[in-house]
């Protein structure tokens, strides 16, 4: 089946909003998000929109309902291509959401799909994002109303990404995914706890 490319308009495009590590996020339109991937962009202006697809694909294959509803848009021109979301309001994850029962057995069902993915030898979904690095919490999981934990990012440490960026993505899942994973067991032990 042949998959229908949908197109982003430039001049729906707003006001900056965050210029991660990872993404730089723009409002879009009334009530969406358009985040431009760093990454990918080193893949090229022809590989990076296959890959961002594959991506999305498999984050959605692996924790369905958790991902944010999220489309892989190209420019006109089809030279660059962006993530297009609704703009959602909520917090990056942090220790103390998870004394709510709602959102922990939510981030226990997240952890057996990431550790389902990690089996299967896939590559990892970065959950914890950079801002999960350097302070308590896990960044690409949000919790939004209605006691609801979302994933606003499908970011994989993809080591079969083309080189060069193959290169970067080897060193940080060295260095961050270990991060990762002690973090994730942190958060699961806290309630243990209890
Ligand atoms: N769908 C969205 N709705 C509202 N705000 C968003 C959305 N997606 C991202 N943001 C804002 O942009 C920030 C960065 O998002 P994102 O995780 O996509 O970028 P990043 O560069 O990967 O950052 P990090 O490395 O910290 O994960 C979020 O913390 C949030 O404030
Ligand atoms: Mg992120």
């Amino acid at each position: 089946m042949k998959k229908i490319v949908e197109y982003y308009e430039k001049n729906k495009k707003g006001k900056l909003l965050s210029c991660g590590s990872e993404h730089i996020v723009y409002n879009y339109d009334i009530d969406k998000v358009i985040k431009f991937s760093i990454i990918h962009f080193f893949y090229g202006k022809q590989r990076g929109y296959p890959w961002a697809c594959e991506e999305l694909n498999l984050t959605k294959k692996y924790f369905g309902k958790y991902v944010l509803d999220t489309k892989i848009v190209r420019s006109k021109d089809q030279k660059y291509h962006a993530q297009l979301q609704p703009k959602i309001v909520g917090h990056p994850l942090v220790p103390q959401d998870l004394d709510n029962k709602i959102l922990y057995n939510q981030f226990r069902e997240i952890i057996n799909c990431y550790n389902n993915m990690c089996k299967n030898s896939c590559p990892e979904l970065d959950l914890i994002g950079q801002s999960g690095v350097f302070t308590n919490c896990i960044s690409n999981i949000f919790v939004v109303e209605q006691k609801k934990l979302v994933i606003i990012d499908s970011t994989l440490f993809n080591t079969k990404a083309p080189y060069p960026i193959r290169l970067l993505l080897l060193f940080l899942r060295k260095i961050v995914l270990p991060i990762q994973n002690r973090k994730i067991q942190e958060f699961l032990n806290l309630h243990n706890k209890k």
